[in-house]
């Protein structure tokens, strides 16, 4: 079979990147090979997102540009995938006469169908239908040569509805995938080199209780780290209002899941989140992070929060800002809140305006900077297991790897090291990144 050249542009969160992987898999069935060369390719794909404004220009302002590349290539074939693609569907044809086809969150498993078509036919094309269940779920990304992490979706879409949130309309509701199939594919994963798992969902904690067949997420967990060859389990994302007591134990019991929880809060105010939808108290988070905590001194705690909601007021943002201060998250997400068609806070009154957001957002940040480096900082000196993942991108004797809290730790070390455990001192922490040694156990140990 002619190898034809695939170029793919992922917008958006770590489900769009596993998406993407999971159309560039199906699509090497049909000789499709992946480029990193937009110019070269035969077929180009943007996997768009809708989740805020921002990103959906990105996808708008890329999709013109690829108007002079079609104009040079007339044979080329142009498909727009994911969220916007899903709320958007026939209307994008109107707007870019070059675009061959949209395909939805619910119909990546048509793509070889839909560019075989396009080939033979060469008419527009939209597919956008939900279905009950995702048929790509499960589609298996063979590793490629070296990788060490790869992600494994149990469930996709939302059935929570915060008020500012598209997903659940673009998404489509919960679906969750039985665990033997999870199972299975980790085995395989694992079979093929891979050492650590990242469990993929809109809200992970729902596996098992609306979704899945009886296992709870901790159950799911307990059995990934019996499979030989895994040595590290993570999950994202966490709904802070369905995180069970079993999965915060799980922390201390399941040797391989790592010590980091990424558990979006939104706000510090109870008045904001209960506009928010979002079905939990600051205090109800605090006592999560607490019990958390209790159990596992020297878990990371991560988040996401939104400043600028309808109806925030400056008392409502000093909420924040005082909940972030207690609370001291390793590293936080933030985002201007964005307005979107057809959720509920679009009704809301109390629009706050963009540059104010933007203050908000700034000082934030700048708060979160001091917290991130002064928790790097205390890193300093002590002992960390890392996973090698790869050669660092800033000196060609560094690896690159991360401790179990997902921080980043350059170190020096050669290239055989890729995909073992090994131990680091740290040196030194930065807002970004840390920088490390190798232990060499036989010089003697660190405290
Ligand atoms: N505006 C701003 N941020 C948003 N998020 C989701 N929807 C919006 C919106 N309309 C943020 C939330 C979520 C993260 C993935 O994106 O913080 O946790
Ligand atoms: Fe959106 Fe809320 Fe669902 Fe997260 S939990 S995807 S923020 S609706």
């Amino acid at each position: 079979m002619k190898n034809t050249l695939l170029y793919i542009e992922t917008f958006g969160c770590q489900m769009n990147v596993h998406d993407s992987e999971q159309m560039a898999a199906l699509l090497a069935d049909s000789g499709y090979k992946l480029t990193e060369n937009i110019m070269l390719a035969d077929l180009i794909l943007i996997n768009t997102c809708s989740i805020r404004e921002k990103a959906a220009q990105k996808a708008y302002s890329l999709l013109g540009r690829l108007v002079k590349i079609k104009k040079k290539n007339p044979e080329l074939i142009i498909g727009v995938g994911g969220c916007l693609a899903q709320h958007i569907g026939q209307k994008f044809h109107k707007n870019f006469a070059h675009l061959d086809f949209v395909f939805g969150t619910h119909n990546i498993d048509r793509l070889p169908q839909i560019v075989a078509a396009i080939k033979e036919k060469r008419e527009k094309i939209t597919e956008i239908d939900f279905y009950e269940s995702v048929n790509s779920i499960g589609v298996f990304v063979p590793p490629q040569n070296g990788k060490v992490s790869a992600f494994v979706t149990i469930m996709q879409g939302c059935n929570n509805f915060c008020a500012y949130c598209v997903v659940p309309y673009l998404r489509g509701a919960e679906t969750g995938r039985p665990s033997e199939d999870i199972l299975e594919e980790i085995r395989k994963l694992a079979d093929q080199g891979i050492k650590e798992v990242i469990l993929l969902g809109q809200n992970v904690n729902s596996y098992g209780k609306t979704i899945g067949n009886g296992l709870s997420f901790a159950a799911l967990i307990k059995k990934i780290g019996k499979i030989p060859g895994i040595e590290r389990i993570r999950f994202t994302t966490s709904h802070p209002r369905d995180l069970s007591d079993e999965l915060i134990r799980c922390f201390t019991e399941e040797e391989k899941l790592c010590e980091h929880i990424h558990l979006p809060v939104q706000s510090g105010s109870n008045k904001i989140l209960a506009l928010m939808n979002r079905g939990y108290t600051v205090e109800e988070y605090m006592k999560k992070v607490d019990h958390l905590r209790n159990l596992n001194p020297h878990i990371s705690i991560t988040s996401d929060i939104i400043v600028g909601f309808p109806g925030e007021t400056q008392d409502d943002y000093q909420e924040t800002i005082d909940m972030m201060k207690k609370i001291r998250f390793d590293s936080t997400f933030s985002f201007k809140y964005s307005e979107r068609e057809g959720t509920e806070a679009q009704k809301l009154e109390g629009k706050i305006e963009e540059c104010e957001k933007l203050r908000r957002l700034k000082q934030l940040q700048m708060l979160q900077d001091r917290h991130t480096l002064d928790k790097n900082i205390a890193l300093e000196n002590t002992r960390q297991e890392i996973l090698v993942e790869r050669r660092s991108k800033n000196s060609k004797d560094d690896l690159m790897g991360r401790t179990r809290s997902w921080k980043i730790v350059n170190f020096e070390g050669g290239l055989e090291l890729t995909g073992k455990l090994v131990d680091v001192k740290i040196s030194k922490g930065y807002l970004h990144s840390l920088r490390g040694k190798m232990i060499d156990e036989e010089a003697g140990s660190v405290d």
